[in-house]
């Protein structure tokens, strides 16, 4: 596996590639790296897809709304590249703040057609600024084929689909199902920041989505499953942040469910902030 650190060797070793092959699909998966098998399914997806997979690894500053998060954030680079090496990736990008963001950055604001201002966008102001600036830049430094995302951030997931239609990029945007633990809790990088305690206390998270499965019904009044599943959510040692029923398209809170909506939750264990959804047409 080769690793690069700056945009001029990547584009450099990825100019030299496609000379070779035109064709060449380019496979990317960018992540924030303490990387778990919820990544590595990405990458095995990406690995499958692809003739050539990139994959970076930048702990991106813009998308972190609490310096404290930012700080706190696992970084475990020497495991990165061992698990990214036994996976079979062709190419690491490591680069430096100031390689994704030089001086000269424009930043282009996107209309996100109000997909941004609710749950994650309404409780960490900013973030998808951040989310949707640094995915750009990727794309413009990798120019991939195609691109896998994690259905665990089912709001970012729909906001870069927006942002490759309103940008015109040529992108296939492939979504990847969530992977969680045997007892059902979605893998995260910050649930290494969790005591033995708070990760069996988090398993309410997928519990409350499971209780609400068991007594959904095509058409039934949000209001009603939204107000059982958060008193069952609450038996649990978590602090809710939001528990939020939306249309899978326009994210927005619906009143009657179906099978095109999508449960949402974030929460707090202890300090780490956790997400997770499920969609009712999975159930
Ligand atoms: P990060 O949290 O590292 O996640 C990288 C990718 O892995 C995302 O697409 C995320 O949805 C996916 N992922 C994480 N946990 C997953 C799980 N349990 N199952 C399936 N997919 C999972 O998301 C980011 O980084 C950043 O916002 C990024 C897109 C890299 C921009 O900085």
């Amino acid at each position: 596996m080769n690793i690069k650190r700056t945009e001029l060797d990547l584009r450099e070793e990825l100019d030299r590639i496609k000379s070779e092959n035109k064709d060449l699909i380019v496979g990317f998966v960018p992540t924030m790296g303490a990387l778990h098998h919820g990544h590595a399914q990405l990458i095995k997806k990406a690995i499958e897809q692809s003739d050539f997979v990139v994959v970076s690894v930048f702990v991106n500053p813009t998308q972190f709304n609490k310096e404290a998060d930012l700080e706190n954030y696992p970084r475990t680079e020497e495991a990165d590249i061992e698990l990214l090496r036994s996976l079979g990736c062709d190419l690491l990008f490591l680069p430096s703040i100031k390689d994704v963001y030089p001086d000269s950055l424009d930043s282009k604001k996107i209309d996100l057609n109000g997909l941004d201002l609710v749950m994650e966008g309404a409780f960490r102001p900013g973030h998808f600024d951040g989310v949707v600036t640094v995915v750009n830049r990727f794309f413009e430094i990798v120019q991939p084929t195609k691109a896998f995302f994690g259905k665990k951030d089912f709001q970012q997931l729909a906001i870069i689909n927006r942002m490759v239609e309103v940008l015109e990029w040529e992108i296939q945007i492939i979504g990847i199902d969530i992977q969680r633990s045997i007892e059902g809790l979605a893998l995260s990088s910050r649930n290494s920041l969790l005591s033995d305690q708070e990760l069996k206390d988090a398993l309410i998270i997928h519990e409350t989505m499971t209780f609400g499965k068991s007594i959904y019904k095509d058409g039934m009044s949000t209001i009603s499953l939204k107000s059982d599943m958060e008193a069952f959510f609450n038996k649990g040692n978590l602090e809710l942040e939001y528990l939020s029923i939306i249309d899978n398209k326009s994210l927005q809170e619906v009143t009657t469910v179906n099978e095109d909506c999508t449960v949402c939750i974030a929460a707090y264990c202890g300090e780490v902030r956790l997400i997770d959804n499920t969609q009712f047409g999975d159930f």
